[in-house]
């Protein structure tokens, strides 16, 4: 990347120049306090976490009643070897499974018996076609990052994973289209990009882990949502293959093609529902030459508004990312992982992203805007980033979130859409709501896309919490026009509370779109939408 060299930036004070606010203490943080280190990899994240057991989600909810799906045997598992041939690829080790039946936010617990490791679109197809000839229920399985309990077992259910179907099958280096397996890591992808001067249409904290099948499973969001625009766009062609082992080849790389029903956009963010993803062909954007990032403070989550639409305006084109974390957030960063705070306590920060052609023209730009901002008391006092370890150390207090909130125990998540005007309210009101009975009420997230993250913590998970959680926050969303899943979809935790966001006929069509391509009902079963039951 050719961002503009520290040392200009250290000499001539190349941003907040002329303003005569905050510009010296601006300059010494961007020297002296981002220096910690930065680590995207969620495996690391693994590691840090304690090791609690997990209590099976079928004891968490007693209620729920296992589907009637065959009961794996001694015969099953020979015949996976049979399909899959070699070392590693059927696992059945219970130490081993340990880590595939629980969910990255340690909040269900599956008891499969079996993890297959297919390498290739035939074998996955030999094995549905095997699992719904026998009716034995499947969840597909990537990076296991996701945050609604999708991506493992609720009873016994088979896991195929795609940690072996790794392979980067093509790169047009003219039109940026990559063509890839499932089972590719996101931060691979985006350092193969890197190489050939493209990047990946999205990213987020998870992409040291995260697989893009699993992405587009969830047809995740994340930090570049903003300026890439969601996945439904950004993918080309999928390759899947069905409940019955059928292969349905729409791994189109054309930019056009009108014919017929766009059956690729059905499996995006179907979460393991419709079928397994086994290749993708996504159109990358070129990589930027100049990237900047800005840690912002302000005084109250209208000044943030503020901020987000004069950000709009004036550095148009080169905006990548609008993010906004409050001092609760901040809270769980400093004490949690003992990271510090970038800039001086505030009640609200943003962080704003630039990514652009040519870093002189970047560079005026964003210089103007943050000049305006704190001429204007919009932003009180911030810090710019412009080299690369410093870039990732400041996107590391916002994208490390998730891990910190962990260590308080046990983390109720909620990720919503909501109108901006209504969007820090849902904070407020269940900070009332639940008053000292928890541990912290944390508000976060991509505000340039109306995405909340709201995180609630306790030591441990209690029924009582999560009575008084929900339905309200849903009943609360759905009240102001939002939806109850923005971006990490409704997996095991949510799918009942999928009427707060969706008409019933439209689930009716959704459950007979479900019939039509898994009559059995193998592919991830308690997941998503309602049984039409
Ligand atoms: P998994 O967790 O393994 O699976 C997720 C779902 O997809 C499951 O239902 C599974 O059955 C299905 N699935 C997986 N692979 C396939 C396949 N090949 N074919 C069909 N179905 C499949 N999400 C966001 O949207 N934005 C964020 O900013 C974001 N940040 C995160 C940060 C952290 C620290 C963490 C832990 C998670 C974050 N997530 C975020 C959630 C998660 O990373 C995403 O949902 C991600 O897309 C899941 O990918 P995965 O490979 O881990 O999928
Ligand atoms: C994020 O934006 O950090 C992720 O979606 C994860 C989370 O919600 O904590
Ligand atoms: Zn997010």
């Amino acid at each position: 990347m050719s961002a503009i060299s520290g040392t200009k930036l250290e000499h001539g004070g190349l941003f907040f120049s002329g303003v005569g606010i905050n510009m010296n203490i601006i300059m010494q943080l961007l020297l002296a306090r981002v220096t910690f280190r930065f680590s995207c990899q969620v495996r690391y994240f693994h590691i840090q976490q304690k090791k609690l057991a997990v209590e099976l989600t079928r004891i968490r909810y007693p209620n729920l009643k296992r589907g009637p799906y065959a009961n794996i045997c001694d015969a099953d598992i020979s015949n996976f070897g049979k399909l899959l041939p070699g070392k590693g690829r059927v696992i059945t080790d219970v130490t081993e499974l340990e880590g595939y039946n629980t969910d990255w936010l340690k909040t269900c617990r599956g008891s499969s018996q079996v993890v297959l490791r297919p390498k290739t679109t035939e074998e996955v197809s030999a094995l549905l076609c095997y699992c719904n000839d026998r009716r034995l229920a499947v969840v597909p399985q990537g990076g296991n990052t996701g945050l609604v309990g999708g991506s493992v077992p609720v009873f016994d259910e088979v896991i195929i994973s795609t940690e072996l179907m790794n392979n980067i099958i093509s790169l047009d280096e003219v039109s940026g289209i990559l063509v890839c397996q499932a089972g590719c890591i996101l931060a691979n992808l985006d350092s193969y990009l890197k190489d050939h001067n493209f990047t990946m249409p999205l990213d987020l904290g998870a992409k040291g882990s995260c697989h893009i099948g699993g992405n587009l499973a969830t047809n995740a969001g994340g930090v570049r949502l903003l300026r890439y625009g969601s996945l439904h766009g950004s993918i080309l062609g999928l390759e899947v293959v069905q409940a019955n082992g059928e292969v349905i080849d729409c791994l189109s790389t054309l930019r056009k093609d009108n014919t017929g029903y766009d059956l690729k956009q059905l499996f995006i963010g179907s979460e393991g529902t419709l079928g397994i993803i086994t290749k993708a062909a996504i159109l990358c954007p070129q990589k930027p030459n100049a990237v900047y990032v800005a840690f912002l403070g302000c005084d109250s989550f209208n000044r943030v508004l503020d901020v987000f639409q004069k950000s709009k305006h004036m550095l148009g084109e080169i905006l990548s990312a609008f993010e906004f974390m409050d001092s609760a957030s901040m809270d769980v960063i400093r004490n949690n992982l003992k990271m510090p705070n970038p800039i001086a306590d505030f009640p609200f920060y943003i962080l704003i992203e630039t990514s652009g052609s040519q870093g002189g023209h970047d560079e005026e730009k964003l210089n103007t805007f943050l000049e305006t901002m704190l001429s204007s008391q919009l932003v009180k006092d911030g810090t710019v980033a412009t080299d690369m370890s410093k870039i990732e150390a400041l996107w590391s207090v916002r994208e490390r979130m998730a891990e910190g909130l962990m260590h308080d125990g046990y983390c109720y998540k909620y990720d919503v859409s909501l109108p901006l005007m209504k969007f820090y309210n849902l904070v407020e009101d269940m900070r009332h709501h639940l008053g000292n009975r928890v541990t912290r009420v944390v508000g976060y997230g991509h505000v340039g896309d109306g995405n909340l993250h709201l995180n609630i913590t306790t030591p441990a998970y209690s029924h009582e919490i999560m009575d008084l959680i929900e339905p309200y926050v849903y009943d609360w969303v759905a009240h102001h026009h939002g939806s109850i899943s923005a971006e990490h979809g409704l997996g095991f935790k949510k799918k009942q509370f999928i009427y707060h966001s969706k008409t019933k006929s439209a689930v009716r069509l959704m459950q007979a779109i479900k019939k039509v391509m898994d009559p059995n009902g193998i592919l991830n079963p308690y997941k998503t939408i309602p049984d039409a039951s």
